[in-house]
């Protein structure tokens, strides 16, 4: 059976989490394939928000199996924390959560080593969430990370000394004023490795073929979104992971003929949290509207995120790199009230129109182009059903289809999972 794909399509932060989570009664298995804790998927339902980080968003489902894959990489002391704050909920988490023995570890060290060297950046810093993403991946390409299964090994802690100890030494070398205690870090550290050794560690690439042998429908769920790729979002000011399409067979082990549907999911406007380049970013009145009533803060580091409007060129690349089959339209509601709403379907390029993503995608080489569109009254919150959206909203919603050439099969009017609507 193929695996269907769900994917962000902007700079993360679109609304996937409440996507999976509404999905997942279709699925017998929920996959995430890439990052790890910097990711915070948010989930809404019975009155409660959930924030899950490196757990997929199928947790909250009985019958469906959650697995780690390979391609994320796990700190276990945020893992120890997300697995409490489920323990009211009653889930068999031994039964329901599976780890990939292939994924990479985050030790507190990395988190340092994320910390020193945003801090030798300056002005020039990613915006790292700081959750010692950046070193654990380049641990990983430069082979020296520990792995999952490496916890499974007698001597795995002689292999931590000589990392953390390495790592230490290059702490020293960005010469920041970093504060910490390793000892204490590592006391952590060390109580919530032994949590994670009592969870289910899996061969997960063998896992998923045999599931698919057997006909199990799987939904690979992707984190952070298209334009924080290492490869081709808006670099260095990117992740350290594939989050596009082809991550989801390097980070699952998953052919790339065995892909199913592609689920793009967007916000109806854009955001961004972190530095790095934004063409459509508004600095007024809009778009601190846009933060206000969308309630744009982290819900990894509890950041405001920069607001703007749709950008349609950066949208169209992204539905490209991935193959979307069919997009999600997020956050529709918070649009409500606008007199008008621009989106942008070109870019004024060094003096050109051009309707592609630009290697140099930075406010000096590039001016948004603008569509005008007219903004509707109504509240959406409590509309269920798509034959009573607004007029206005249609006609946004019918242009974006033409423009992008993929059907919206579902627009989202709150952040429950109750308030989907599916077209
Ligand atoms: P890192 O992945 O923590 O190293 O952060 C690199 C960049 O990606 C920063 O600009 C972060 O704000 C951004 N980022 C990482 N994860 C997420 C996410 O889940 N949502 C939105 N932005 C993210």
């Amino acid at each position: 059976m193929a695996v269907d794909l769900l994917l962000g399509l902007q700079w993360g932060d679109e609304g996937k989490g409440k996507i999976v989570d509404v999905l997942t009664s279709n699925y017998n298995i929920i996959a995430r394939f890439q990052g790890g804790p910097n990711a915070g998927h948010t989930l809404v339902f019975n009155g409660m928000k959930h924030v899950l980080h490196t757990i997929p968003s199928g947790i909250f489902h009985e019958k469906a199996i959650n697995l780690v894959g390979n391609g994320v990489v796990i700190d276990p002391v945020i893992f120890k924390k997300e697995l409490e704050k489920l323990a009211p909920h009653n889930i068999d988490y031994k039964k329901a959560l599976v780890v990939s023995r292939k994924a990479h570890l985050i030790l507190p060290t990395h988190r340092l080593l994320d910390a020193a060297s945003e801090a030798s950046k300056g002005k020039a810093k990613i915006g790292s969430t700081l959750k010692g993403i950046g070193p654990t991946y380049m641990d990983k390409t430069g082979r020296n990370g520990i792995r999952v299964g490496d916890l499974e090994l007698d001597n795995w802690k002689e292999k931590y000394r000589l990392l953390a100890n390495k790592h230490e030494s290059m702490v020293s070398f960005y010469n920041v004023d970093l504060q910490y205690n390793l000892e204490e870090l590592e006391v952590e550290f060390f109580e919530a490795v032994d949590v994670l050794k009592t969870l289910k560690f899996i061969d997960s690439e063998e896992y998923l073929h045999q599931a698919q042998k057997d006909g199990k429908a799987i939904l690979a769920e992707g984190a952070q979104g298209s334009l924080l790729d290492i490869d081709f979002g808006t670099y260095p000011f990117v992740t350290s992971s594939n989050t596009t399409a082809a991550g989801a067979c390097t980070g699952l082990g998953i052919a790339p003929g065995s892909i199913g549907k592609v689920f793009g999911i967007f916000k109806a406007y854009t955001t961004r949290v972190g530095s790095g380049p934004f063409p459509t970013e508004l600095f007024d009145e809009d778009g601190e509207t846009m933060g206000r009533v969308g309630n744009e803060f982290g819900a990894t580091t509890g950041r405001s995120r920069r607001c703007g409007w749709l950008d349609l060129v950066a949208l169209r690349y992204a539905c490209q790199v991935n193959g979307v089959t069919q997009l999600m339209m997020m956050k529709a509601d918070v649009l409500s009230g606008f007199k008008s709403l621009k989106v942008c379907t070109a870019y004024r390029y060094r003096g050109e129109i051009i309707h592609h993503l630009p290697y140099n995608v930075e406010a000096k080489n590039v001016t948004p182009i603008y569509t005008d569109f007219e903004g509707w009254a109504e509240d959406l919150t409590e509309m269920n059903n798509d034959s009573i959206l607004p007029k206005p909203l249609n006609a946004y919603i019918d242009f974006l289809e033409k423009e992008l050439e993929i059907p919206i099969k579902v627009v989202s009017v709150g952040p429950d999972r109750k308030q989907t609507i599916f077209r």
